[in-house]
């Protein structure tokens, strides 16, 4: 993975040199590589071409990277440590960085358009729009307008939900539903069981993004703990309090657990990957 991202970013020596810089600071060089990690593991369960996985496993991965580098201005949360390093507006500045985050969302689909990831035109013009979707108003930026717009607020356990499912739970669900794209070998069925195994993965990943933030180090995380609460910002923690934040984390790891225990060893992966999502300390 992290050989093809350094392939599919423009080179630094190119013009605009800079702004190629920030892009290549944004993606390269750190991060969990979660969303790769869900298209490489669906796309097997999916028997999928590996090389179709790589594709669609950069694209997801890097609109997440710029959707950090816009997460962290300071218009948005005004974080100045991402991945152990300054954020990319800090290391660059303001401009560069909304221009890295501009210019790297269009370079995942052109990913996705100039390679053949499908059987049919159709079935990759499909590919395309699952991340159109996943990354517009009605998934990733409509979360974070969520976010942004719930400062100081109580949020229901329903809203807190339905902006989780967004921000974050969208661009996950797609990293994982394009992966099994890439494949033929789920039935309808198979591939509802992996939707909601996604979609469940993806609540999980930002109760546990929540937790953490309230439970771990700046040095582990390798952002600035305690941001969440600093910034009055609703979470799982905030709502539910961290015990019933971590046992809910749990519920959904058994639910995402559940949704794919008719699949057998080719969903081995899958499962490591929820255990992770849920366990992890960083
Ligand atoms: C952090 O995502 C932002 C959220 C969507 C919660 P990750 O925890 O996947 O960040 P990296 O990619 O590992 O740095
Ligand atoms: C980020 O949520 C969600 C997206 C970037 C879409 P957070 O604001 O909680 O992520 P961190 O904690 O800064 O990584
Ligand atoms: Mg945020
Ligand atoms: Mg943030
Ligand atoms: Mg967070």
């Amino acid at each position: 993975m992290e050989t093809a991202l350094q392939r599919f970013l423009p080179a630094p020596e190119i013009v605009p040199e800079r702004l190629h810089r920030a892009m290549r600071y944004a993606v390269l060089g750190g991060g969990k590589r979660v969303r790769p990690l869900l298209a490489f593991a669906a796309g097997e369960l999916a028997e999928a071409d590996p090389a179709r996985l790589e594709i669609v496993a950069a694209a997801v991965e890097i609109v997440h990277a710029y959707s950090l580098v816009h997460d962290d201005m300071p218009c948005m949360d005004n974080d100045v440590l991402r991945r152990g390093r300054p954020t990319c507006h800090v290391e660059f500045d303001d401009a560069t960085a909304l221009l890295a985050g501009d210019a790297l969302q269009p370079l995942a689909f052109q990913l996705l358009a100039e390679h053949v990831l499908a059987d049919s035109p159709a079935a990759q013009i499909e590919m395309l729009k699952i991340l159109a979707m996943a990354c517009g108003s009605r998934g990733m930026a409509g979360g974070q307008a969520i976010d942004l717009a719930s400062v100081g607020k109580t949020l229901s356990l329903p809203e807190l939900e339905f902006m989780h499912i967004h921000k974050t739970g969208a661009l996950i669900r797609a990293a994982a539903v394009l992966g099994a794209c890439c494949g033929s070998g789920l039935d309808a069925h198979e591939f509802g069981r992996l939707e909601r195994y996604a979609n469940t993965v993806g609540l999980a990943f930002q109760v546990v993004d929540d937790v953490l933030d309230c439970d771990a180090s700046t040095a582990t995380l390798g952002k600035t703990a305690g941001k969440d609460a600093a910034q009055a910002k609703p979470t799982y923690v905030s709502i539910l309090g961290l015990t019933r934040a971590r046992a809910l984390a749990d519920e959904l790891r058994a639910e995402a657990h559940a949704a794919i225990s008719s699949f057998g060893a080719s969903a081995a992966r899958l499962r490591e990957l929820a255990d992770f999502i849920v366990l992890r300390k960083f």
